[in-house]
């Protein structure tokens, strides 16, 4: 499985989803591709927010390493499943991707926990420190039922 995890910056969201599906699919011996990108160029080149940083390693998971890049139409021919993190994201994933979209490759995040619901991962970018430990804790649960979900189709 190759997944892409989409954020608006790739700075403070979609670099926690990365890293922690990164984690966890290790832990169950999948050998997963797992990356991140953003749909807005600011911060292409940068290291995760500190507090994305904090709040990951907190909970054993380093993604100090990763370096943020943007969006492209051709990551639809990269991966095989596309989770944005918000409905926002999934608006400029279409007007970024245009005639390579493939809406059959997208879902939102939260829908993994909520189906249907098309619920937003907050964005913690204006906020404090509680808001990336909140964040923290919708995706890592996510990320169990996409691993849960995944190992019990295939055994
Ligand atoms: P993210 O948060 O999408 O979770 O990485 C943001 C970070 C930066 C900006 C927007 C969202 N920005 O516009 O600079």
């Amino acid at each position: 499985m190759k997944i892409l995890m989409v954020c608006l910056g790739n700075i403070c969201r979609s670099p926690l989803a990365e890293g922690i599906l990164q984690h966890k699919a290790q832990q169950a011996g999948l050998d997963w591709t797992v990356d991140s990108a953003g749909t807005n160029g600011y911060h292409v080149g940068e290291a995760p927010h500190r507090l994305s940083q904090k709040v990951a390693l907190l909970n054993g998971v380093d993604i100090s390493q990763q370096r943020a890049r943007r969006f492209s139409g051709a990551d639809f021919a990269q991966y095989d499943k596309i989770y944005a993190m918000a409905v926002d994201v999934v608006d400029e994933m279409k007007g970024l991707a245009k005639q390579h979209f493939q809406a059959g490759k997208v879902d939102l995040l939260m829908n993994e926990l909520h189906p249907g619901r098309d619920l937003d991962v907050p964005d913690p970018w204006y906020g404090t420190e509680p808001g990336y430990h909140e964040v923290y804790k919708m995706i890592d649960e996510a990320c169990d039922r996409i691993i849960a979900q995944y190992t019990s189709n295939n055994q």
